[in-house]
């Protein structure tokens, strides 16, 4: 069964432990923070399950418990402690249970947290994960920890355990190289590194005869693509080409990766669906600057002008931070009217967390926790009057809506997204099911969701 398997595998399996029933021992992984760490904890489960590992039901059943972690805010990194505190009260309990911190947390904190918790057996960061059977393997008492960035890995070659459903995230990058002023993501994820066309190509057609329809493909800036020859645009270009895939979308691009070549793929091929979440993170300039995003608030405006002139219908949604060092009450203006002005279908907002290792850390904060507070209020309530006016805008038009499964209002719904990814709920009939693509006229709108009809 593993005669396939790479050598890291083996290794694995030479060293893996039976847990007291001589039954294959099983894992427990929790997965906090983006896209890129779900994606990553399919990686994961995949790496562990061909080293013999098999999947607990319930943390307790676990014999290994792992944490896949965020560090780009002060919060999410909050939110991991007290849950390895939690984990901790377990361990005294059960001895043999093994706990190990992966992701951008264990990559940023590594000498913190092996000395405030010193009970952790495994620290692993995102280019690691190869060597984790290995890791849980070896014998002794030390902590095995592995937080070497490598700017070669990319996991290309290993299949991740997909999530059922309609939709799949590829991964197709990782690492950031842009360093912009705020973020810890090109320390703890390393440089940009992209995965080979064919391994993306191969994947996808899996996906399509499993059923998949959808994929999306993901980087921290997807858009900076590049294998040998092919650049973004010409990968979107060639996964159009894989039968039974029939919409692509990818997250998250950079403003300053929008190329004139990307954009004319994004209008000419019909399987790229018309929504781009497109971080602006503010709309003043000074502030722009300070924060290294490489555009002015003119030139990012200048850029969705030009994208909703090449693509009809485009959807558009975005992340803002408030309170970045030295925001004044006029900057913080900048970024409200940037929002009004655009109009963004939605809005991922955000307080200025001050993280270590990054360019701005040094600056520290200058506005306080209370003003944070109030700015972001704001924006999150301007935010839901603009989405809401702007799906209430859509009621009476159609769209094709490939389907999901059951909504979670129940009530016999089925939902679905319509191709701005927008999320339509509506009575289905018995020869509905997911996969297929059906029509619906939308008959009623929240900020969040779409009610509709088969049209
Ligand atoms: N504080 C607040 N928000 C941040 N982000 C990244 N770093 C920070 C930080 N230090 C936000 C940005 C980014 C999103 C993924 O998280 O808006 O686009
Ligand atoms: Fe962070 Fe900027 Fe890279 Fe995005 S582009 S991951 S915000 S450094």
């Amino acid at each position: 069964m593993y005669a396939l398997a790479p050598i890291a595998y083996h290794l694995g399996l030479l060293t893996m432990a039976e847990n007291e029933h001589n039954q294959s021992p099983r894992v427990w992984l929790e997965t906090y923070g983006c896209q890129m760490n779900i994606a990553d904890s399919q990686l994961v489960t995949a790496v562990l399950r061909r080293a013999g590992y098999a999947t607990a039901a319930r943390p307790e059943d676990a014999d290994v418990i792992l944490l896949n972690t965020c560090a780009i805010r002060e919060h999410a990194e909050e939110r991991v402690l007290g849950r390895l505190g939690d984990l901790a009260r377990l361990k005294q309990s059960r001895p043999d249970l093994r706990l190990g911190l992966l992701g951008c947390m264990a990559q940023h904190n590594r000498a913190a947290l092996i000395e405030k918790a010193p009970w952790l057996d495994l620290v692993a960061g995102p280019d690691s994960y190869r060597r984790l059977p290995e890791m849980l393997g070896a014998a002794g008492f030390d902590p095995a920890v592995d937080v070497r960035l490598n700017r070669a890995e990319t996991y290309g070659d290993i299949a991740p355990e997909y999530a059922s459903g309609v939709r799949a995230y590829v991964t197709a990058m990782r690492g950031c190289d842009k360093f912009c002023a705020f973020c810890v993501v090109p320390y703890v994820r390393g440089r940009e590194r992209s995965v080979a066309p064919g391994e993306i190509l191969r994947e996808a057609r899996k996906l399509a005869e499993r059923g998949v329809r959808e994929i999306v493909l993901l980087g921290q800036t997807v858009n900076a693509y590049r294998h040998g020859a092919t650049d973004f645009a010409a990968l979107l270009g060639e996964l159009a080409r894989v039968d039974g895939i029939e919409r692509i979308r990818f997250t998250s691009p950079h403003p300053a990766d929008m190329t004139p070549a990307l954009i004319a793929t994004m209008a000419a091929e019909p399987k790229i669906q018309p929504y781009l979440h497109l971080p602006a993170q503010s709309g003043s300039d000074r502030i722009l600057a300070a924060m290294e995003r490489g555009y002015t608030a003119g030139e990012y405006l200048e850029l969705v002008a030009r994208l909703r002139a090449a693509i009809p219908g485009l959807a558009l949604s975005t992340d803002i931070i408030v309170g970045f060092h030295g925001e004044t009450d006029e900057d913080y203006r900048a970024t409200v009217g940037l929002m009004r002005t655009v109009g963004y279908d939605s809005a991922f907002t955000f307080k200025y967390s001050v993280r270590e290792h990054t360019r701005a850390f040094r600056l520290g904060d200058t506005v306080s926790e209370a003003e944070k507070g109030r700015r972001l209020a704001e924006v999150i309530a301007l935010q839901e009057a603009i989405s809401l006016e702007r799906n209430r805008a859509l009621i009476g038009r159609e769209f094709p809506v490939l389907v999901e499964g059951p909504a979670r209002r129940g009530g016999g719904m089925l939902a679905g997204k319509t191709p701005q990814f927008k999320t339509a709920v509506f009575a289905g009939r018995p020869a509905i099911a997911p996969g297929d693509t059906v029509r619906v006229r939308v008959a009623s709108a929240t900020a969040h969701s779409l009610t509709c009809a088969l049209a």
